[in-house]
């Protein structure tokens, strides 16, 4: 038995590429779900003994993991091990029937579900299979079946968005009440088809971005939401995600599936990406393995770290890499503040985070 506590799955089968999307996702290839299970489990087998007995968490990401239907989600569930603390599984709200959503409460999964806007030429723009009352209707789904958590994915800065479109999203998860929310702001990689299609509106947009992460830190807050990382937001302590506090502090995860990273004791390992290549050997040889030396370690803790409202503790072992004199700075500026030794950003220090953390790592 090892020691890392968490897994993640990655399963890439995507029924569309959305035109923003830079995640590994495979389209078409429907006929592969089944042999992509069980190159999994051969993963697994291989690789699995790092983790922990019992994990805490399990993440199923993706791609869609929804997209295996419950049959094969099912399976997959019963051959990765049973965590203690948490199992997620990111659904897409077109995929989420009755079905569906049965063995998802029955299997005690927390779903985190992509709703994105609730707009539906927004929808459009983002190239989304459903429209709002399919995000409704998955909810509504999810929740009869007695999902024990639900998270919904929001992202703004959409070309076209205004703030009133922003506060009318924000206005209908208040009316959802999801157990979590967690807001994206849209990145658009340069030299994608979106970009270019779209580029002058996402001009436009980076300009709103500082009102818009506002306005969804302000109603998502009146709404009664703690803002405890700087995209995501629980209604309490105990709906926080577990799994990605977990990267979020530093620990060591193991990461399964096509373009899964893993950190396991020093060292950072990436799966390729190739799905033909992952079915053929899925225990091959990683596209990228390199050795993570204490520092970096320490400072990507940091530039995680401070993500959270619980900020970082100063004086333990990432003290090495933290310049004193720029932690200084952030307090006179009113962006940070210390407290019995753990430093935490203010509301506009998280909304500068990578200033914060530049002015931090010396
Ligand atoms: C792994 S992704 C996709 C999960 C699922 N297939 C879906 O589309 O809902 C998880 C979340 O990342 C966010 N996301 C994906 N691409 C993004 C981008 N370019 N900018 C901001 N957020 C993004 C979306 O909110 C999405 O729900
Ligand atoms: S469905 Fe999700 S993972 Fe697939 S392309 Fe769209 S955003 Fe990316």
């Amino acid at each position: 038995m090892g020691a890392v506590r968490h897994l993640y799955v990655h399963v890439p089968f995507c029924a569309h590429r959305c035109g923003y999307c830079d995640f590994t996702t495979v389209t078409g290839h429907d006929d592969r779900h089944s042999a992509y299970v069980d190159a999994l489990t051969r993963e697994l087998d291989a690789r699995g003994g790092v983790l922990a007995d019992p994990p805490e968490t399990v993440y199923l990401g993706g791609g869609t993991p929804s997209r295996l239907g419950p049959d094969l989600l099912g399976r997959l569930l019963d051959r990765l091990p049973r965590a203690s603390r948490e199992t997620t599984v990111e659904c897409n709200p077109e995929d989420v029937d009755a079905a569906l959503a049965a063995l998802l409460a029955e299997r005690g999964c927390r779903v985190s579900l992509g709703a994105q806007t609730f707009a539906r030429p927004l929808l459009e723009v983002l190239e989304r299979r459903t429209n709002p009352d399919g995000v409704r209707a998955a909810v509504g789904r999810l929740r009869a079946a007695g999902v024990p958590s639900l998270s919904l994915d929001l992202i703004y800065g959409i070309p076209g968005q205004s703030e009133a479109d922003l506060a009318r999203d924000l206005a209908v998860v208040e009316e959802l009440a999801p157990d979590h929310v967690s807001a994206y702001e849209l990145e658009a990689k340069p030299g994608t088809r979106f970009t270019v299609h779209y580029g002058a509106a996402l001009a436009e947009q980076s300009e709103r971005l500082e009102r818009h992460m506002d306005l969804v830190i302000d109603l998502l807050g009146a709404g009664g939401y703690d803002w405890y990382e700087v995209a995501s937001f629980a209604r309490t302590p105990a709906d926080r995600a577990v799994h990605n506090t977990a990267y979020w502090r530093g620990r060591d995860y193991l990461g399964l599936g096509i373009g899964a990273v893993s950190t396991v004791a020093g060292e950072r390992r990436a799966n390729g990406s190739k799905l033909a290549a992952y079915l053929d050997d899925p225990t091959g040889a990683p596209a990228v393995l390199e050795t993570i030396d204490p520092d970096t370690a320490r400072r990507e803790r940091v530039m995680l770290g401070l993500r959270l409202a619980d900020g970082i503790v100063l004086d333990g072992d990432l003290a090495p890499v933290i310049d004193p004199a720029g932690v200084e700075r952030l307090v006179a500026l009113g962006v940070a503040r210390t407290d019995g030794g753990t430093l935490r950003l203010e509301r506009r220090g998280r909304m500068l985070l990578h200033a914060c953390v530049a002015e931090i790592l010396g």
